[in-house]
């Protein structure tokens, strides 16, 4: 019997590209420039320099090959003033808004582009899950991840831009992760000298849930992948010929460019043979994240140590994206920049604005949808208060501006009033052209309604301050934020800034204190959620620039809240599963994946543990029926990949996809309160084997503005793959025998309708039998 630990080998051999399904014809262009191509010339294009963004490669100007600019992040252009900071992937994730995630990229995409960017260093599509980076991804869920990855590839390839789905594979902690820059608060050993982190996961863990999502990237058409910086089962990911040769460019048929992460390449050879294709920042950033390729791969091509036809496979990739991307016909601006420092964006010629107006308004939209309702006594929506306090520094600007702190934060040392909390911090950071703080809105509104604004913009313990403006007030709004930055993982869920302290002196004096929270993920909110006082709590996350418009919308009505939580929020951290970050100060640390599949709320359910608020939770301002569930076992071809993946099923005619729709669901919702609004309907699946967790997300659709009395029908496709587990013994895919509990609600845990879909009464299952026994 083999354990369901299958040690990966480092040896899968390397796997050329082909074009995949669709670009044999740029595929075959590419191949036969590169067939006249100079080695140096090969180098030129897979390995990086210094320059004037944040990756640089140098083109082949003879052949009409330019230069590549590389620039972050998943937030916005960075570090380029002149863009739009949009709202974190965490708080788009909370919308559960298809349209808006795609929307939300392509506006991204679209400034990518104009600001002369060929690839874009976005989106998150995989890890971190983790307390350090999770808020630049989407959701503590494979599928729903997988969803957003597939919308998020699509905006921003459609807006002309090249993609780069990361951070391949299992990145998800943030302390030990680089042992190159020597800058990070954890390096206790001199750089080299720690590996950087491992994630040791099984091979059902890797696919069922690692790896998911960047199935789907594959699907969408993604051009590039970043392999992370973490060690993968003992094997760093950039040299990781098991995670990079087999998984994604043999199982998931990646036909395009595999580009390291900065610092995340550690040698030359094993990298380039396990699967690298662009080395970055390669011989730039005066080798504080190492030095690789250039002139070494040159001269490692010549004495046979990597074959030539691995730099060629690399090559081809990285020319074959670029031609079905069209840059070579429509090119990205040019960049005019003074090569002074890092100003050049901001130069006197080099400054460009590219936003567009009604991008601001999609940011506002995607932050009034994704702000999550968690409690409400009445008091929201705000009937127009004559009265209203506001509390705390999280409702008011930075005190040295909006990019006042540098070109990874608003977060400014110790010292600095760091205001409203509007996107993380690292290289998911962006420029805001200004932000729209929630004291702003307020007042604008104020401005509307005629009410009176008194503020104490104080944290901590502002008790004399507080104690008049709250006594003689309507309703009592406190701002209260937790920072979280690429490079640190969060030591604990505590609010930042004493804030605890704040909402217990707001809620000594008022008996309607509402809670606004900008906060990257969970934060512990025991010492207060209950208290009666506490009439009204907001999960605003991270809204990026237009954050006070956003919120104002949602507390006046104007948007009926309609935001769930793309995670479980516990009661406390030690509810999480154990040892989720490692930081043991030795020279190999590692972190064992012991929860396997068991992650966010497949925990909690398997556990018996009770979240303070479940995974996919959210109030609204209105109320919700569901009803009539019903199946239906018609099979659908899949229609949805740009790219086919490899990856092996139990497919027993051969004539299959893993992506089939295999039966669809639907349910009626109906709007049993008196506000129009939107609902997110959740679909789980409940799979017949032991080893699953009690329910798995497998489906969602917001079905938008019902009216009060009013129905809409939710419909959920559900693919083979949605109901497949992964054998490791079998090393595929495969259907589970029996019945598959299929439940649909508002969240994990309020699901009232049920249907069971029976895998060896459907179709696709009568065709297994039929091989098994043909007279059937
Ligand atoms: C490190 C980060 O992990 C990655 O997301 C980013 O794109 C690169 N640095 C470049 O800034």
């Amino acid at each position: 019997m083999l354990s369901r630990y299958s040690p990966p080998t480092n040896h899968a051999p390397t796997a050329d590209a082909t074009g995949g399904k669709a670009w044999q014809a740029e595929f075959a262009r590419a191949k036969s420039l590169v067939a006249n191509m100079t080695l140096a010339e090969k180098v030129n294009i897979t390995s990086g320099i210094s320059g004037r963004c944040v990756g640089n490669l140098g083109g082949v100007a003879s052949l009409g090959i330019p230069t590549f600019c590389l620039e972050d992040g998943p937030a916005g252009v960075r570090p380029v003033h002149g863009v739009s900071q949009f709202p974190a992937g965490l708080t788009t994730a909370a919308t559960w808004d298809r349209e808006l995630i795609y929307n939300r990229s392509y506006a991204m995409g679209a400034e990518f582009y104009d600001q002369g960017v060929n690839i874009a260093l976005a989106p998150v599509t995989g890890g971190p899950l983790g307390p350090g980076r999770n808020w630049e991804g989407w959701f503590a869920d494979a599928y729903a991840t997988g969803v957003a990855s597939y919308a998020s590839i699509q905006g921003l390839q459609d807006a002309g831009v090249m993609a780069t789905a990361k951070h391949f594979i299992a990145y998800e902690q943030e302390t030990y992760r680089n042992q190159y820059n020597q800058t990070e608060w954890y390096s206790v050993f001199p750089a080299n000298e720690q590996d950087s982190i491992s994630s040791n996961l099984d091979d059902k863990t890797t696919h069922e849930i690692y790896l998911w999502s960047f199935a789907e990237a594959v699907r969408a058409g993604a051009y590039h992948f970043m392999c992370s910086y973490n060690r993968i089962n003992l094997t760093q990911s950039c040299n990781n010929a098991y995670t990079l040769n087999h998984l994604l460019k043999t199982e998931l048929n990646f036909q395009g460019s595999v580009i390291s992460d900065w610092g995340g390449q550690h040698d030359n050879v094993d990298s380039a043979l396990g699967g690298l294709d662009m080395a970055m920042p390669g011989s730039g950033w005066n080798h504080v994240w190492g030095a690789f390729w250039g002139e070494n791969l040159v001269e490692l091509v010549e004495n046979g140590t990597i074959p030539e036809y691995r730099l060629d496979d690399a090559a081809i990739r990285i020319l074959t994206t670029y031609f079905v991307s069209g840059q070579d016909v429509n090119p990205p601006p040019e960049v005019i920049f003074n090569a002074v420092g890092d100003t050049y964006y901001d130069a006197p010629n080099g400054y460009r604005d590219v936003r567009k107006p009604e991008t601001a308004k999609l940011i506002r939209g995607i932050g009034a949808q994704g702000i999550t309702l968690l409690k409400n006594t009445g008091v929201l929506p705000l009937q127009n208060p004559g009265r209203i306090a506001v509390v705390g520094t999280d409702a008011m600007d930075n005190e040295v501006g909006p990019d006042g702190c540098g070109t990874d934060s608003n977060e400014c040392p110790a010292g600095n009033i760091n205001g409203t909390l509007s996107i993380g911090g690292g290289s998911g950071y962006a420029y805001a052209p200004y932000v729209v703080t929630p004291l702003d809105a307020l007042k604008l509104k104020a401005y509307e309604t005629g009410a009176e604004i008194g503020q104490v913009l104080k944290d901590g313990n502002a008790t004399s301050s507080l104690a008049d403006l709250l006594t003689r007030s309507d309703v009592t709004i406190v701002f209260v934020q937790a920072y979280s930055t690429e490079g640190r993982d969060r030591a604990n869920i505590s609010l930042d800034h004493s804030a605890d302290e704040l909402i217990a002196a707001a809620v000594n004096q008022s008996d309607n204190v509402v809670v606004v929270m900008h906060v990257p993920g969970v934060v512990d909110v025991e010492a207060w959620a209950d208290n009666d006082n506490v009439t009204a709590i907001l999960a605003a996350w991270l809204p990026g620039q237009e954050s006070g418009y956003a919120l104002v919308d949602v507390l006046y009505g104007h948007v009926n809240p309609s935001g769930k939580l793309p995670f479980t929020w516990a009661h406390s951290y030690s509810d999480y599963y154990p040892g989720t970050i490692v930081a043991d100060r030795v020279r190999v640390p590692q972190s064992n994946f012991t929860e396997g599949v068991f992650v966010d709320y497949r925990w909690f359910d398997s556990q018996n543990i009770t979240p303070r608020y479940e995974f996919g939770y959210g109030l609204s301002y209105t109320t919700f029926e569901y009803s009539d569930i019903q199946l239906d076992t018609t099979i659908q071809s899949d229609s949805s990949a740009v790219q086919e993946t490899a990856e092996p099923f139990e497919d027993y005619d051969g004539s299959n996809s893993l992506y089939d729709v295999l039966f669809t669901v639907s349910a009626t919702i109906t709007n049993t309160g008196n506000y129009t609004g939107s609902e997110v309907a959740q679909l789980y699946v409940s799979i017949p084997e032991d080893d699953e967790p009690p329910r798995v997300l497998r489906g969602f659709d917001k079905v938008k503005d019902i009216e009060p009395g009013c129905s809409a029908t939710a419909t959920f496709p559900i693919r083979r793959k949605d109901v497949s587990s992964w054998s490791v013994e079998r090393g595929l895919w495969y259907v589970a025998d029996g019945d598959f509990t299929i439940s649909v609600g508002a969240s994990s845990r309020n699901l009232p309708l049920n249907v069971t879909w029976s895998s060896s009464s459907s179709t696709a299952n009568r065709r297994r039998a039929a091989f098994f026994y043909p007279w059937l």
